[in-house]
């Protein structure tokens, strides 16, 4: 009180462009907004505001400390804000949980999150491992020469994995068509991320009927897959198991619609973002022999030879760190958002009702405060004692506080597991020329795909042992 009386706090607009308009900055961002956040950050710093989208105004926030104040501090003044979501999202993803608010979203993360308990991940280990050695199995017969697309070969494998795990399937006619039907949906989806005027997806152009057919396509064969299952009535103890069980506070059941919509949800955030944060490894690991050489070090003298288990990987440790470091440098959930209720004040700067924020890792993960050499390849960004002093949101690639990636345990000890196989026994090898260009769509993915060849690793003798091989 005596606060106010003395020197009221008169808050601000933050700096940033001027935008047109009702369409405020979307036509200059829509052209490659990755590059036009990036330049408005270096132009006026932590706190950008973005002009207005109709009424809707928008900012660009990128210091940890105002993460932490959106994600933890009061984030009951936050809901998940739209990203520009159209039509085809409500009929993609439903009611599940990625897209949903308020208490519905509260009741489904409770009845999911038992899921995806660290515990629970560990018993998904054998299938994980299953599914990469036969991946591995194929490439052996690959000559060493030819070009591989690695986005398409992690995509297949991060697909398959995430069908099993939620369906309880494998290399059947509804993961195939599942997968072949998916393909339809997510270009359809991402070609419609930065459209500034999107066509009503009820228009019957070829577009969106080839859309609708594959989304109706993906959804017969999980609404298959789960009244198969409680026809079975098998007492399996998998994820479906699970969500079948499933019971909120008044003992009610998951409706068949919310589990369809939440299996293609987990469907779709499961296998995109894995695949992908899986192909810049491979593309940054071929870029810096120094770490890769270190790598192999550690799965020879861990591991020597053998398939992992659940319990080596808190042993893989710079395996760990170059998973982390590979998403911080390419966070594939690149954007996320944030709409306030009420009005608020951040960093001193007024921040009108139902604004809209985003928040890009890209960004704050190169904050130069916050990292050393932010533009580097380094996994000694996640030593221990370089991580120490580290605020917590210097660092979201599963974004934060309560909305947080629900698969975040079961998405790190996937690749981890992928990478640990895979460099045990392949070197990937960009093809020389190959150009690399970051393409933000709704994930951040490489422009030209990333054409690598595979080379066989001859020896993964402990390191010991090799030690001692070469002084005889
Ligand atoms: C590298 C892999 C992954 C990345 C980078 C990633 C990233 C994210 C991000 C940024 C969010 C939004 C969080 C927020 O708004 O604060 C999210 C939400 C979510 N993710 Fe992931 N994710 C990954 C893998 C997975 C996997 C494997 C699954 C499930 C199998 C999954 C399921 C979900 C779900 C259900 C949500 C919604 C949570 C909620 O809104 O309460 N994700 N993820």
């Amino acid at each position: 009180m005596v606060k106010q009386s003395i020197s009221p706090v008169v808050s601000k607009t933050p700096p940033g462009p001027r935008g047109l308009p009702i369409v405020g900055c979307f036509p200059q961002m829509a052209r490659n907004p990755l590059q036009f956040l990036i330049e408005v950050t270096r132009q006026y710093g932590d706190v950008v505001h973005l002009g207005a989208i109709g009424s809707q105004q928008l900012y660009l926030l990128t210091n940890p400390d105002d993460l932490k104040y959106i994600f933890v501090d009061n984030n009951k003044n936050y809901t998940k804000g739209t990203n520009f979501k159209g039509q085809e999202v409500a009929i993609t993803f439903g009611n599940g949980l990625v897209h949903s608010e308020g208490e519905l979203a509260r009741r489904q993360r409770r009845l999911m999150q038992p899921a995806f308990h660290r515990e629970r991940i560990g018993l998904l280990i054998t299938d994980m491992t299953k599914i990469i050695a036969q991946m591995l199995e194929r490439w052996r017969g690959i000559e060493e020469n030819t070009p591989l697309d690695i986005p398409e070969q992690m995509l297949d494998l991060t697909q398959k994995i995430v069908i099993k795990a939620l369906l309880g399937v494998e290399g059947s006619r509804e993961t195939t068509e599942i997968i072949q039907a998916w393909n339809t949906v997510f270009v359809y989806n991402s070609e419609r991320t930065w459209a500034l005027i999107k066509m009503p997806v009820n228009l019957p152009t070829p577009k969106n009927l080839r859309f609708k057919q594959a989304i109706r396509t993906v959804e017969t064969n999980i609404y298959r897959i789960i009244r198969e299952r409680k026809q079975s009535g098998s007492d399996v103890d998998d994820m479906l198991a699970m969500m079948l069980n499933a019971r909120d506070e008044l003992g009610e059941t998951m409706s068949e619609q919310q589990l369809r919509d939440e299996m293609v949800t987990m469907f779709a955030a499961g296998f995109e973002t894995s695949g992908t944060s899986l192909s810049w490894i491979w593309y940054l690991l071929s870029q810096h022999p120094k770490v890769e050489q270190k790598l192999h070090e550690e799965l020879d003298t861990v591991l020597g030879g053998r398939t992992p288990t659940f319990e080596d990987l808190p042993n893989l440790k710079y395996t760990k760190m170059i998973v982390e470091e590979g998403m911080r440098v390419y966070p594939v959930a690149w954007l996320n958002s944030r709409s306030n209720i009420d009005d608020d004040e951040i960093a001193g700067y007024h921040i009108p009702s139902r604004s809209l924020l985003m928040l890009c890792p890209y960004i704050t993960h190169r904050h130069p405060s916050f990292w050393e050499n932010p533009e580097e390849f380094e996994p000694e960004h996640f030593s221990p004692e370089r991580s120490a002093n580290r605020p917590r949101y210097a660092y979201f690639p599963f974004g934060g506080g309560r909305r947080q990636c629900l698969g975040d345990i079961f998405a790190l000890t996937e690749i981890q597991l992928v990478v640990a196989m895979v460099a045990q026994h392949f070197r990937l090898k960009l093809v020389p020329g190959h150009p690399v260009e970051l393409k933000p769509l709704l994930t951040l993915q490489a422009r030209y795909g990333l054409s690598m060849t595979l080379e066989r690793r001859s020896s993964f003798a402990p390191a010991s042992r090799r030690d001692h091989a070469s002084t005889v």
